[in-house]
């Protein structure tokens, strides 16, 4: 195992009810921006319990945030926090509107140009605090310190973290989640399933809590994934669901172990130039960076494929290989398809996503660094379409 610090300071706040806890986390001389996306929490009821939890509080809204949040929206939101002098960001929404409020927090006391902070990796100085009400299981940005942002105007979708941008507390109610359209729950699965492994599938270190960890997730997401679409209003099943996708994604597997993203900063750029969501750019990628890098990851691969999908017939090879067609199944079997040619992509687009990877500096990509522009195109290619 390597070394590590781990140190997450997000206080959770679980289960049905909690969003009235709101009032106890922030104090009551604050003044309150209420960040949200295009409105799915004034239908659901969300925004009224935010609201009733924060009566008497000094509050302001800015809505319209939206999925794979701009630069260019956020940045009105930031004008807003400096004319109203607001010092409390709470975010109610999915990641992108948890991501967004990050960046909002991030750029408001900025001295320079916002947009450094995610182009040249600029240092965040007094970010304003941040809390966050959960309502799509996904990302993990409630309990970590990262965030990714799209700027329309260039086609460029970049991450950015700083340690002052983890929420100072998550309410995680998963009746909230309830709402959501199938679509949404199937990309939540897919993306935290793709966060365990990213850290998970790379080469071992002899870290067997955080395997152990990582297979327990990879397995519920397998049991509970297709029971969230059988059987939307079960909570047990979205409890489940909700906490896998939260520490899939909070530094806790990750620490001490080699960690791939090669897959998701392919999809970055496939999400910028083609608007697919987030989870489908992985379904996409996964399953042919596993191809591809097969040799290179092949002990996990096999460890991956007993533990997870309980293979065990056949030569090193074939039991890989059964393992990554599972692995393109399960997505598939949610919806979620796993093709370039199912989102009308094709050899040209693949070329455009190349280019952006090298204008974007993701040229030594994967655990080994060894992921270049050339493997990605092979990556690509192998995902053009199933014949
Ligand atoms: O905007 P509203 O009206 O709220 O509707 C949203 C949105 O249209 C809707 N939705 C959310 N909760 C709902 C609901 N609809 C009904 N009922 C509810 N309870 O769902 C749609 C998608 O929301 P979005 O927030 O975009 O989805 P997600 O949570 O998947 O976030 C995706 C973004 O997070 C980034 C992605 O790149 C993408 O930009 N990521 C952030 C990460 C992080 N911070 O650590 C890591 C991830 O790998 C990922 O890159
Ligand atoms: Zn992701």
């Amino acid at each position: 195992m390597f070394k590590f610090n781990f140190q997450n300071p997000t206080k959770i706040i679980f289960g049905e009810g909690r969003i009235k806890d709101i009032s106890s986390e922030i104090g009551k001389d604050r003044r309150i921006l209420i960040a949200y996306g295009g409105g799915s929490i004034k239908k659901n009821g969300v925004f009224d319990q935010v609201k009733a939890s924060l009566s008497g509080y000094t509050c302001f809204e800015f809505s319209g945030i939206e999925p794979n949040p701009s630069y260019e929206t956020l940045m009105k939101a930031v004008q807003l926090v400096r004319e109203e002098k607001i010092d409390y960001i709470l975010a109610v929404g999915g990641g992108s509107v948890i991501d967004g409020s990050k960046f909002i927090a991030a750029a408001v006391n900025f001295s320079g140009d916002p947009w450094d902070l995610l182009a040249k990796g600029a240092a965040v100085e007094n970010a304003l605090p941040l809390g966050c009400v959960l309502t799509l299981p996904a990302t993990g940005s409630e309990m970590n310190s990262g965030a990714v942002v799209t700027r329309r105007s260039l086609q460029t979708k970049l991450p950015f973290s700083n340690p002052s941008l983890y929420p100072r507390f998550a309410i995680l109610d998963p009746t909230t989640t309830f709402t959501l359209p199938t679509k949404q729950i199937s990309n939540g699965v897919v993306d935290a399933f793709v966060h365990v492994v990213e850290q998970y599938l790379t080469y071992p270190v002899n870290a067997k809590v955080q395997d152990r960890f990582a297979e327990g997730l990879l397995l519920t997401l397998i049991e509970e994934g297709p029971n969230a679409l059988q059987d939307p209003q079960n909570y047990d099943v979205r409890a489940n669901i909700m906490w896998c996708a939260t520490l899939a994604l909070n530094g806790l597997i990750g620490s001490g172990v080699p960690q791939d993203w090669a897959t998701h900063m392919i999809g970055h750029e496939l999400t910028a130039l083609y608007g697919l969501d987030h989870a489908q750019t992985l379904a996409i990628v996964l399953p042919s960076v596993l191809t591809v890098k097969k040799e290179q990851k092949a002990a996990k691969l096999l460890q991956y494929a007993e533990r997870v999908w309980g293979i065990c017939d056949g030569d090193d090879s074939e039991r890989i290989d059964k393992a990554i067609v599972k692995t393109r199944s399960f997505f598939e079997s949610l919806q979620v398809k796993t093709y370039l040619s199912d989102y009308g992509i094709d050899t040209e687009g693949i070329s455009k996503v190349v280019a952006q990877l090298e204008q974007h500096h993701m040229v030594r990509l994967g655990e080994k660094k060894n992921i270049t522009p050339e493997i990605s195109r092979k990556i690509l290619e192998l995902s053009l379409s199933s014949d």
